[in-house]
Formats: C-alpha cells, sequence, structure tokens
C-alpha cells in the first residue's frame, strides 16, 4: 500500500468524518473545546499530509506549468491545490482567531472579522470539494493501473509520459487489454480448429459407416 492510497483511506475514514463532525458541533453551539479541537486537528492533519505527501507529488506537475495544463493530470491536480489551498488558510486563519480570542495573543491576528458562520461554512464547503477533486486526482493519476505494485508517488508524469503525452498506468492498461484480446482471439481460433478437426472426423466415420453398410448389403445380395 502506497502514501496516495494510505492518504486516500486517511480522508475517508479519518479526516472527513472529523470536518462533519466539527460542522456539527458548531450546529449544537458547542465551540469550545469540541468545535474548537476538532478543527484545529482536521487543520493540523491537512497541513501534514499536504506538506509531506501532496506538495511532494505537485513539485514534479509544477516544474512543467504552465504547458501542461492541456493534459488531465496537472489541470486537476492544480485546480485541486489552488482550491485546496485557499481552504487551508482560511481555516488555519479561523482556528487562530478561535485560539486566541479573549487572550493576551489576540493581536496576533491582525484583522479579526467578527462573524466567524459564513467563513466557516465556505471553509467546510472548499475543504469538501478540495477532498472532491483530491479522488478526482488519485483516480486519474492511477485510476488506469494497479496502483499497490508501485511506490512512484507520481506515475503519471514518469519520463515516458512527458516524452509520449500519456499516462503510464493507462499504457499499462491498454497493453493487459491488447493482450487479453490477443488471448481471445487465439482460443477463438484454436477453438474453430478443433470444431473443424472434429466435423472433419465425424464426417470420415460416416462415410466409412456408409462403405461398410453398402459391403454388408453387397454382400448380402450376393448370397
Ligand atoms: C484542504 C486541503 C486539501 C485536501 C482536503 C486535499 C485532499 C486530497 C486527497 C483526498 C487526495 C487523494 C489522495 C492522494 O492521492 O494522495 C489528494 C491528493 C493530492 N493533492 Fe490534495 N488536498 C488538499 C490540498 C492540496 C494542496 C494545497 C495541494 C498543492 C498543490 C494538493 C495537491 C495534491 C496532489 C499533487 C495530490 C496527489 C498526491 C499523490 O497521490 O501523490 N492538495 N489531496
Amino acid at each position: 500500500m502506497n502514501a496516495s492510497l494510505i492518504t486516500l483511506i486517511i480522508y475517508i475514514v479519518v479526516l472527513v468524518p472529523l470536518m462533519l463532525l466539527g460542522y456539527y458541533f458548531a450546529r449544537r453551539k458547542m465551540f469550545d473545546p469540541h468545535h474548537k479541537f476538532i478543527m484545529t486537528l482536521v487543520v493540523i492533519l491537512n497541513w501534514v499530509l499536504i506538506s509531506v505527501v501532496m506538495l511532494t507529488s505537485y513539485t514534479d506537475v509544477a516544474a512543467d506549468l504552465p504547458e501542461n495544463l492541456n493534459q488531465n493530470f496537472a489541470l486537476i491536480a492544480t485546480v485541486h491545490g489552488i482550491i485546496g489551498l485557499i481552504a487551508q488558510i482560511m481555516a488555519t486563519y479561523l482556528v487562530l482567531l478561535m485560539w486566541t480570542e479573549n487572550t493576551p495573543l489576540e493581536r496576533i491576528v491582525i484583522f479579526r472579522i467578527k462573524n466567524i458562520k459564513t467563513p466557516m461554512r465556505i471553509t467546510l464547503s472548499l475543504w469538501l470539494i478540495t477532498v472532491l477533486l483530491g479522488f478526482g486526482v488519485y483516480g486519474v493519476w492511477y485510476g488506469g493501473g494497479d496502483a499497490e505494485t508501485t511506490d512512484d508517488p507520481l506515475p503519471a508524469i514518469t519520463e515516458e509520459a512527458e516524452t509520449q503525452n500519456t499516462i503510464p498506468a493507462l499504457d499499462a492498461t491498454e497493453e493487459a487489454e491488447d493482450a487479453a484480446d490477443d488471448a481471445t482471439d487465439d482460443a477463438e481460433d484454436a477453438a474453430d480448429d478443433a470444431t473443424d478437426d472434429a466435423e472433419d472426423a465425424a464426417d470420415d466415420a460416416t462415410d466409412a459407416a456408409e462403405v461398410a453398410a453398402d459391403d454388408a448389403t453387397d454382400a448380402a445380395d450376393d448370397d
């Protein structure tokens, strides 16, 4: 299991449920400590996964910007990254607002908004959109091949892909499909041959039986 698949599973099993739980606590007005701690945890885990897994992978895409934006793997990762970055900056700001409220540290957040309800809703929406786009990134990058067989962080843009403008994972699928087609054709040919042989053998047997029957009839007539 590679880092990308583990990241994907962490979002499905841990982070998205925590985002929704944090939202639930806010709706129930359970801000401190419930909502505050849950959202802080989500923000920190997001930053960890972004810096350890995503930014590392994205550097390969960034190296060929903007020329590669006409290719799906670069376009979807870039849109995902921009929306995700906006969501994370907003979320970090909101978490800082919560932690510094009514403390001597209030002044470290220079611009303090009064009503945080709408920004919180926008942030949650952007997070969820980003997660969905993240699933899209995973699908486009690894969907064509077996993601578990490789630890390559970015199969979508290996040198082969750069020279051929294709995703190796998709190439592998096409090769497998071609091989399967060839195997099917071979099997069909073999089956046809076997059927022909059996038909010939049956014809021969019928002819032999007819000859034998004729001979027997002739012999009986002679008697
Ligand atoms: C709220 C912020 C973000 C969330 C919730 C998020 C979520 C996800 C998810 C669920 C995946 C699929 C799992 C995977 O393939 O590893 C993913 C992949 C990815 N994300 Fe994000 N993301 C966020 C921010 C960013 C940012 C700021 C960037 C920066 C450019 C970025 C770039 C990528 C890349 C390149 C991948 C593919 C990584 C790989 O599989 O090697 N993401 N993201």
